[in-house]
């Protein structure tokens, strides 16, 4: 493990190395506790370096085992090698020279999951960000490009199969049962991209061709006997190859493209050049081991990967401060992927809801940072909710701001000047400048400054001037290290909705820049008047969340009930029943805690089953509306002195009155909605079951809710409504016959099946109330977790501690305790996972004051631990401040 060295990584330090390697050829003699790794590169000094200025290359944990240069061992003298470093002082003058370096690792013993490391028996790499030096020394920064070959050899019983970068250009036998493969990748590359995978795999394959007539072979590598578990994943792999020629014009650029899945995985899954790797999470599915979301996560992610072989590979980043010119881009181009694929409406306010809950509370927390940050200790706790899905939000906005058109051509541009580079975001932010002749200097404020923006909002309507005016003030809050903030340039859609439902015209506007039904709020303060508004409209703002920001509008609770049954924008008509259903859980906690708060529960509930019964409404657009807002959700509205158990008990009894409120209604529907074709996991139909189990869950609070959510168990047909009234039994009847009986018939039913078990950990780690802990600690003992596996660790550790709110905030600080002490056991091994999961506590100072002390206390505990990973250092440090 890599201690803390306390550095800080600056942007403005950012300076070319002295030394480029044009080529990297590496031999790989694979053995589970001591591979040999021959790294053989031709280094280049720039032009204008002194003959004598060192070469110092970077180290993770290495055993040097061999130095030449040009073919003659190099005198110790000459170098210095550390674990973590190798630096060469005496080099020879020519300008390019090949370095010959031999380390010795260890992959059956690496648990961090970064480098090269055993996953079941598969030999499997993950260097993104900083793993490649923990293979071999080498400039490990991502603006070092080089054309890899890459020789593998292994015993062939225990590696049947040897992939790498690029396409495949040798294999053969060796002596003693060994076998061997080359591969080359033409297309220079940052070690980050590297990538080689050495196993006994099944393989599923298919080919595409591409618009230029070109034959790809495609394959995905997955256990044997799983291969029927990847149909899904290459299905949606052709169709976002296809998608990216059709969407981007952006063609494939190797003969073969491979996906491998492991079980032990960090992350989602890894774009590495023509040779994804993917947590298997994200990979294998049928209906009835994964659930309509397992489906569209795999479509994503599929997506994602393989559009960063334009946006990240082809043109990659220039060091990791421009992490977002590849993330929040990838990002963007899958949500937009998913849209096309699905339903636009509803993926949209799919994509709100997550970044509300994951990067909201970042941004208005001790972690916020920009999307472009400017400092860090450790990279890879950066790769963050607020670079990916908020740096998705910003690209969406050049969008909006510049016009479909206008938008494509700036990336058509990107493509063209910036193919083969190590770009920056300010080369992003240009080429958008560059086509559409506008100063986008204001508005690059969005990758450079952290902080949720706030708009408020208020309008007044004179009827005899048909006149609207509406008065617009921005700010934003201060962040860490950020205290007093520019102004912003906010893209603000709106609509000025009237009495039938349709946006009345204006003739006129003054007080801002409005052009195709965006406002842009550049300005501390607006003042902007629409003449020959014909009635009094019910305002519609930020309109398919144009802009990440918060908005304060004082609006008649009249206009959020009309807008709710009417705004034409599915964003926004759904975003102001969820206003609705927000504002009546404030009221009820701040009733609960003895303040006043007025009661339109009644009117809510009518409309609720309005919703859930209006046939022109999608049944994913219902199921969305029905579902209330989230335990987290409320907390972070109400935003200081959270009683958990209070918002808690708010949302039980609303939840409760809208099912008691609608009984009738909801059964009908419920029983309507039974579907016994054949599945498909299509948008549609996921929508329909969506439905059907929202319905589930509140008529599972009524009389003879248990038994109803057993008979949906025993009638399930496929995960979706397996796994969804598994959730009802466990969290609405806990301790129930029918709970513990769905509880004991899943895990007799799956138990070999670790993905489908990480389903019954989550949903038995996030059952609410104080004995959730002892739930957690006592599931750690079952035969199928596994404290060396992150997907585990996600599913109980992960659960419990951001989405078990009453569980978790236990007022006797005993969850806290058991999480940091949880943590700092699972940092010995894997501090990356570690130190995400100890972002759990990063809304702290927002607890009610007895329940912050106890959480400082644990934070305290990690604090002082001594010889923390720079990983948990880091976090526990920034949470702190
Ligand atoms: N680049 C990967 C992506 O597509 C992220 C990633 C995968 C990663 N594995 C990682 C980042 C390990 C850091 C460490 O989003
Ligand atoms: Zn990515």
């Amino acid at each position: 493990m890599r201690t803390d060295t306390g550095q800080v990584f600056k942007l403005e330090d950012y300076r070319p190395s002295d030394y480029l390697i044009l080529r990297t050829r590496l031999t790989f003699r694979l053995s589970p506790e001591a591979t040999m790794v021959k790294a053989e590169l031709t280094v280049e000094r720039r032009a204008g370096v002194a003959v004598d200025s060192p070469l110092i290359l970077d180290g993770d944990g290495l055993a040097l085992r061999r130095i030449e240069i040009d073919g003659v061992a190099v005198p110790t003298s000459a170098y210095d090698a550390s674990p973590d470093c190798l630096a060469l002082n005496a080099l020879p003058s020519t300008p390019r020279f090949t370095l010959l370096i031999e380390t010795q690792i260890d992959p059956a013993h690496n648990e961090a999951l970064m480098g090269l490391y055993r996953s079941n028996n598969v030999y499997c790499t993950q260097c993104e960000a900083e793993g490649f030096r923990r293979i071999t020394y080498f400039l490990d920064r991502p603006d070092i490009l080089s054309v890899f070959t890459v020789r593998i050899e292994a015993r062939r019983k225990e590696a049947p199969l040897l992939l790498s970068n690029g396409n495949p250009v040798e294999s053969g036998d060796l002596a003693d049962g060994w076998h061997y493969a080359v591969w080359e990748d033409p297309h220079p590359k940052p070690s980050y991209l590297f990538a080689l995978v050495a196993g006994d795999l099944g393989k599923v394959g298919d080919s595409f061709t591409t618009m230029s007539g070109r034959e790809v072979d495609l394959g995905i590598y997955v256990e044997h006997g799983k291969e029927r578990l990847a149909g899904y994943a290459m299905d949606a792999l052709k169709r976002s190859m296809k998608w990216d020629e059709e969407v981007f014009g952006r063609e494939y650029d190797l003969d073969v493209f491979n996906i491998v899945a492991v079980s032990d995985f960090n992350m989602g899954a890894m774009e590495n050049k023509g040779l994804n790797i993917f947590n298997d999470k994200y990979v294998l599915a049928d209906e009835e081991t994964a659930t309509d979301a397992d489906f569209a996560n795999i479509e994503a992610i599929i997506a994602h990967e393989y559009f960063h072989n334009w946006t990240g590979n082809r043109i990659t980043c220039r060091d990791w401060f421009q992490l977002c010119l590849k993330e929040g881009l990838t990002v963007y181009r899958d949500h937009e992927f998913s849209a096309d694929q699905r339903s636009r409406g509803v993926k949209r306010i799919a994509e709100v809801r997550t970044l509300r809950a994951m990067q909201f509370p970042e941004d208005q927390g001790p972690l916020a940072h920009p999307v472009r940050p400017r400092r860090y200790r450790e990279i890879n706790n950066f790769y963050t909710a607020t670079v990916y899905e908020k740096g998705s939000e910003v690209v969406r906005m050049i969008r909006t701001l510049l016009g479909a058109e206008t938008f494509r051509a700036g990336m058509d541009l990107y493509f063209l000047r910036h193919d083969g580079d190590a770009a920056t975001i300010e080369d992003f932010v240009q080429v958008f400048a560059d086509v559409s002749g506008r100063d986008l200097s204001q508005f690059a404020l969005w990758y450079n400054q952290a902080g949720t923006p706030n708009l408020t909002v208020s309008s007044h309507y004179d009827a005899a001037a048909k006149q609207l005016t509406l008065e617009i003030e921005q700010s934003v809050p201060p962040t860490p290290s950020e205290s007093r903030k520019r102004l912003m340039h906010i893209p603000l859609a709106f609509g000025l909705v009237g009495k039938d439902g349709k946006d009345l015209l204006y003739d006129s506007v003054d007080g801002a820049t409005v052009e195709g039904g965006v406002i842009q709020v550049r300005k501390r303060h607006h003042t902007v008047r629409f003449s020959g508004v014909a009635a009094r409209p019910a305002l519609s703002l930020n309109r398919g969340f144009s802009a990440p920001v918060t908005l304060s509008v004082e609006q008649k609770a009249d206009d959020k009930f009309f807008l709710a049954g009417h705004d034409s924008d599915a964003f926004s008509r759904w975003q102001a029943f969820n206003t609705l259903l927000t504002d009546a859980l404030i009221a009820a906690f701040r009733r609960l805690r003895g303040g006043k708060g007025t009661d339109f529960a009644a009117r809510l509930g009518g409309l609720a089953g309005t919703i859930a019964t209006n046939g022109d409404l999608e049944p994913a657009y219902r199921a969305l509306a029905l579902t209330l807002p989230s335990e987290a959700d409320i907390a972070r509205e109400i935003g200081k002195d959270i009683d958990p158990d209070a918002i808690f008990a708010a949302r039980e009894a609303l939840a409760t009155f809208i099912a008691s409120t609608n009984r009738q209604r909801f059964e009908v529907l419920y029983d309507s909605l039974r579907d016994n074709s054949q599945f498909s996991p299509d948008a549609e139909s996921a929508g329909r079951r969506a439905l059907r189990n929202v319905l589930l869950d509140y008529l599972s609070r009524l009389d003879g809710g248990a038994e109803t959510a057993a008979r949906h168990f025993k009638a399930a047909a496929n995960m979706t409504d397996l796994a969804a009234a598994l959730m009802v039994l466990a969290h609405r009847h806990p301790g129930s016959p029918q709970a513990d009986a769905a509880i004991a018939a899943f895990a007799a039913k799956y138990a070999s099946d670790p993905l489908v078990m990480d389903k019954w950990f989550q949903i038995q780690a996030s059952v609410p109330g104080p004995q959730a802990v002892d739930t957690v600690r006592m599931l750690m003992t079952h035969p199928a977790f596994s404290s060396t596996n992150p997907n585990r660790l996600r599913s109980l550790i992960g659960t419990f501690s951001s989405g078990n709110q009453t569980g978790f905030h236990r007022a006797d600080g005993a969850g806290y305790r058991f999480f940091a002490e949880t943590v700092l056991e699972i940092e010995k091994r894997n501090p990356q996972v570690a130190a995400r999961l100890a972002t759990a506590l990063r809304s702290w100072r927002s607890l009610e004051p007895a329940r912050q002390a106890k959480a400082k206390e644990a934070l305290l505990t990690m604090a002082n631990t001594s010889n923390l990973s720079a990983d948990l250092r880091d976090i526990i440090d920034r949470t702190l401040v």
